[in-house]
């Protein structure tokens, strides 16, 4: 099996941290984000996968530079301008020549233990022309919703529907296997959203099915559910991964409690982290407090400072001693 990941995607509400790295190749619990994803793709038996990328592109290629991930051989169709996610998926399975098999499509940004050949399976089964993962959530306002008959047909695809107006709790999970006709409802080099044009098309053909599955799942697009995931592999939620890498150095005045301290971070004297993630080669100063937070690579923190509520610290930012932060990125950047 074949698959095309989306990852050309600003990473808009990780500022600072995708300043310098996309969203998927920030680290998560010191794994990048895209290993983690592609690692179930090949559980679920994908051999072959395109990056369809768009923003710094480079950085992906720098990592990778075998061509290969978890066994998985990778291709990089980088996009000329961003083509949003039904144009870059188009443009991806072309470059790669995946157009002429049963593919899967799917947004990198999303960690979930997906059985994907189950998903493959029910989609053969449905006989469509498209199949989506969908998962339950609290708040659909800020996903494609997606109501479904008692047959596992698509009734409609409401991408991001306003608070209150969501028909569904069932929303899209990211994760998709498609026929090649459906590229033909992505014409190339044309700007088109599978969220917001194609699947609508597709339901208004009976083309669109859907299949609930209620697993572990997180969209780690946002500072608050990328934290989620990287704590999730520590404290027993996923799993029970190190949480501390084996080559920092942490005084033993410090106290951590439920973090993630990536591999040459330094935390001094009396300071406090707890519910956090600390980047590789970061430094906390002597009594600074870090809680629920996010301190990015190499970033300094400097005495006594404290950070608090998803405050953000870009990479080798230096935050000022003393200094308080509640919810603050550092540095700031524009609003969404
Ligand atoms: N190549 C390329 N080009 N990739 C893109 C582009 C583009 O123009 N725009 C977005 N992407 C990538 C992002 O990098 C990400 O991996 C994926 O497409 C989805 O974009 P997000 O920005 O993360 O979308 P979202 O989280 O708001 O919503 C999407 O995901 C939800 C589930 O997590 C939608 O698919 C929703 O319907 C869905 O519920
Ligand atoms: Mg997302």
């Amino acid at each position: 099996m074949r698959a095309v990941v989306l990852v050309g995607g600003f990473g808009t509400r990780l500022r600072p941290l995708t300043l310098s790295a996309p969203k998927q190749m920030l680290p998560v619990n010191g794994v990048t984000m895209l290993e983690r994803v592609v690692t179930n793709l090949a559980r679920g038996g994908v051999t072959e996968a395109v990056l369809a990328l768009g923003y710094l592109p480079e950085v992906f290629q720098a990592e990778f530079p075998s061509g290969e991930i978890a066994g998985v051989k990778m291709h990089y169709a980088v996009e000329p301008e961003p083509l949003d996610t039904g144009g870059a998926i188009g443009f991806a399975a072309r470059f790669a020549g995946f157009t002429d098999d049963t593919f899967i499509a799917l947004n990198g940004d999303v960690i979930n233990d997906l059985d994907i050949a189950g998903l493959v399976a029910q989609h053969k089964a449905f006989g469509g022309e498209g199949t989506i993962h969908l998962t339950p959530v609290e708040d659909p306002s800020r996903f494609g919703v997606v109501p479904i008959d008692a047959e596992g047909r698509v009734e409609a695809f409401i991408e991001k529907p306003p608070a209150d107006e969501a028909p569904s709790n069932w929303i899209n999970a990211g994760t998709y296997v498609l026929e090649p006709s459906v590229l033909d409802r992505m014409p190339e080099g044309e700007k088109v959203s599978i969220e917001r044009a194609v699947f609508p098309d597709m339901v208004a053909d009976g083309q669109l099915y859907a299949v609930q599955r209620d697993g572990y799942w997180v969209d780690a697009g946002t500072p608050e559910s990328y934290l989620k995931v990287a704590l999730d592999l520590v404290n027993g939620v996923r799993s029970n991964e190190p949480a501390v890498a084996a080559d920092t150095t942490v005084a033993p005045s410090a106290t951590i409690i439920g973090s993630i301290v990536g591999s040459g971070a330094v935390i001094d004297a009396g300071a406090h982290v707890e519910g956090s993630m600390i980047q590789r080669g970061a430094h906390i100063g002597a009594n600074a407090r870090v809680v629920t937070s996010i301190v990015g690579p190499n970033a300094l923190v400097g005495p006594g400072a404290s950070l608090e509520a998803l405050t953000v610290v870009g990479d080798s930012v230096t935050v000022e001693s003393n200094s308080v932060h509640v919810g603050a990125k550092l540095p700031d950047v524009p609003k969404e």
